[in-house]
């Protein structure tokens, strides 16, 4: 897989702050990529650093293959960036706003008005497009935002915080935007948020920040088995256990609790690889097997459980 976004030691300071700390990072070509944190965690800066708006004083990044400390205007004009507060300008329409924008991207003059047509037309505001900005709501605003951002089809788009401050209906549109920018059009998605939720429906991969330092990295999965390593699976027998299959399971020193819920037995495994131990020994007392089914972790337990462990990290140093 090609990697359009390589950070190495990429650092920042502001001040005696340090805001981005030694941040190494891959992003692949088409993924959605979400970058978590809290407030001031380094997010935004980051954003910032890879487009060459704000030069790094430490390490490297290549974008789409160019230097972010060289060649920052091929990266910008190749780059698609949503920032947290981006500015329209109020007195004109969606449509002249994206004329405008447009123009500014140097966009040729014959294609520019059939662009932010077919914008327009996609992010659901042709039949207010020649409305003045100044009358739009806020998820409007943040849709046209995207658009404007899109002019230039760009192949990676950074989007910081896109629903940040919308209502669930606006949110959702902007969600779903995300989606087909990603599963339509193949485009590669740098996502900022600190909403987990949404996170875990869009990202195909994530990154933790906290205070400037990349916590983790990786598919929820990947993270959840780093963090976690004994395992929960359900197991559907249509019923209960026999009494010898819940003998033999309590002989396994891979399995560590066992319990009935909903209907389903549950049971807590050392590992991965205990599964077909579990499967066999239930197998072999008679039981029958409708279905094994690990529990996954939510990327929101995911999350906690790596802010806890760096805190501990930081209270055990101290
Ligand atoms: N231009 C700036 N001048 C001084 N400090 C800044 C500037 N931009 C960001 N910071 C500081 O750097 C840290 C990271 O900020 P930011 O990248 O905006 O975080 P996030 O986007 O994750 O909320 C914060 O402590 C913030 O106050
Ligand atoms: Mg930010």
């Amino acid at each position: 897989m090609q990697s359009v976004i390589v950070a190495e030691g990429l650092t920042r300071h502001f001040g005696d702050h340090l805001a981005v700390n030694q941040l190494d990072l891959q992003v692949a070509s088409g993924e959605v990529f979400g970058f978590l944190g809290p407030n001031g965690a380094g997010k935004t800066t980051t954003v910032r650093l890879l487009n060459g708006v704000l030069s790094a004083d430490g390490g490297s990044a290549r974008v789409l293959g160019y230097d972010v400390a060289t060649d920052a205007l091929e990266i910008r004009r190749r780059t698609g960036v949503l920032t947290e507060t981006p500015s329209l300008y109020e007195a004109l329409t969606a449509r002249e706003n994206l004329l405008f924008f447009g123009d500014l991207y140097g966009l040729p003059e014959s294609e520019l008005p059939r662009r932010a047509g077919a914008l327009l037309e996609e992010f659901g505001l042709a039949d207010r497009a020649d409305d003045r900005v100044g009358t739009y709501s806020k998820g409007m605003r943040q849709r046209l935002a995207i658009a404007r951002a899109l002019l230039h089809s760009p192949e990676l788009i950074f989007l910081d915080e896109p629903t940040s401050g919308l209502d669930p209906a606006a949110a959702r549109m902007v969600r779903e935007t995300i989606q087909t920018l990603s599963q339509v059009e193949g485009r590669t998605v740098f996502l900022c948020t600190h909403n987990l939720a949404e996170a875990q429906l869009l990202c195909s991969r994530v990154g933790v920040i906290d205070h400037g330092v990349l916590q983790a990295v990786g598919t929820p999965q990947e993270l959840a088995s780093s963090l976690w390593q004994e395992l929960t699976v359900e197991i559907d027998l249509r019923g209960e256990p026999s009494a010898a299959v819940r003998e033999a399971l309590s002989r396994l020193p891979e399995v560590s609790g066992q319990s009935m819920e909903n209907d389903r037995l549950v049971l807590t495994l050392a590992n991965e690889d205990a599964i077909p131990t579990v499967v066999a020994a239930i197998a072999a007392n008679g039981g029958r097997i409708y279905g094994v089914i690990p529990r996954e972790h939510t990327l929101e337990e995911i999350y906690f459980r790596i802010q806890a462990n760096s805190h501990g990290e930081k209270g055990g140093a101290a």
